[in-house]
């Protein structure tokens, strides 16, 4: 697939998602074999007054790459030079336009989503973000519309064409809907017949097959996936494999599952330190754990960890059948057989 003048290999996209995939998700999810990874939303106005925090999101390695970073504004001034400091300082392999995002604290400031709803904002939005990109190619990630009575995508891929964007990738459902009922991949359909970009299909693919599936109903150049690689970094081997072979590869077993816990744990600790890593590593953990023998009672110990190391010996003392939850859990068995 190309954006642009850049070639992506084939496979699948790891979606941008705010609060999860930071450095160490996109390096296991790299590793796994994903095509390509996005940072988190990044706030355009955070990028302008030089915000620590902001930057801090915006660093990565090669080992991330490659990788847009996703910008979110409302100001086509300040997306332009948000973009022309992202290129200097950073030089991804993209700048996405986050067009999408349904979260009030973005869409109350006219930021994600709400611009859907003002289509000459769009324009000048994405026109300001390319002329401050200068040759790093420029991308929109956008849903269907504000609200399913006011469908835009083809507009907006339209006018992405006309204002330099190199592809639009398509959350197959309205602002309205958030993540209710089943996303429309036939708007992604739509979307590749309107415009001459490259259109990257995104929404609800859960399996290898879903990939196979939405490329053939769509006819999309790629697809994105986001909930499914959270906990579960193994989903790209597993698709990647798939397409290559036809065959499926049976699911991670929970040593497996356990050490790539361990392993981000360690990515966690790397980047964000001893306590703060611990902190940011619970909502994965609980992704990973579930469906574990004992996880109702794992995972308040897990999350009582104050720090990295001690993650680590949670799980050795599992792995060792120490804890005492699965004593509590055997009993449980027990009175349940009696
Ligand atoms: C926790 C979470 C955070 C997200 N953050 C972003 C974001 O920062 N930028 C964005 O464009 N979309 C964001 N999204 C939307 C995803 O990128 C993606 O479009 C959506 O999850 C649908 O794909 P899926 O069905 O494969 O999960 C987020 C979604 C989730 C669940």
């Amino acid at each position: 697939m190309n954006i642009g003048n850049l070639i992506v290999k084939d496979g699948v996209l790891l979606a941008p998602l705010a609060g999860v995939s930071n450095r160490p998700f996109r390096v296991l999810s790299i590793k796994a074999g994903a095509a390509f990874t996005y940072t988190e939303m990044i706030s355009s106005e955070g990028i302008i007054r030089n915000q620590d925090r902001t930057k801090e999101m915006m660093g990565f390695k090669p080992d991330e790459q490659p990788i847009g970073i996703q910008l979110f504004g409302s100001d086509p001034k300040v997306m332009e030079q948000a973009a022309a400091i992202t290129v200097k300082e950073f030089n991804p392999d993209l700048i996405d336009i986050n067009f999408g995002c349904p979260v009030k604290k973005v869409v109350s400031k006219n930021g994600g989503s709400a611009i859907l709803r003002d289509l000459a904002l769009t324009e000048d939005i994405i026109k300001g973000t390319v002329a401050g990109a200068g040759d790093t190619p420029v991308t929109i990630k956008i849903r269907t519309g504000w609200d399913e009575a006011n469908p835009v995508f083809e507009k907006v891929g339209e006018i992405a064409q006309r204002a330099g964007a190199k592809a639009v990738s398509l959350h197959a459902r309205s602002r309205a809907k958030g993540f209710s009922g089943n996303a429309d991949w036939n708007s992604i359909k739509k979307l590749k017949q309107a415009v001459d970009i490259t259109v990257i299909g995104n929404g609800d693919i859960k399996t290898p097959q879903d990939v196979i599936r939405m490329k053939e109903e769509t006819g999309c150049d790629g697809v994105m996936i986001g909930r499914a690689a959270m906990g579960n970094p193994f989903i790209f081997q597993q698709i990647n494999h798939y397409l290559k072979t036809g065959d499926l590869l049976e699911n991670p077993s929970m040593r497996e599952k356990i050490e790539m816990a361990r392993l981000h744990a360690q990515l966690m600790k790397e980047q964000f330190g001893e306590e703060r890593g611990a902190k940011m590593m619970r909502r994965y953990l609980g992704w990973y754990i579930k469906g574990f023998r004992g996880a109702s009672e794992l995972r308040p110990i897990l999350f009582g960890a104050n720090t990295i190391q001690d993650i680590d010996s949670v799980f050795e003392d599992y792995l060792n059948n120490k804890l005492d939850i699965l004593a509590h859990e055997k009993n449980n068995i027990d009175k349940k057989i009696n």
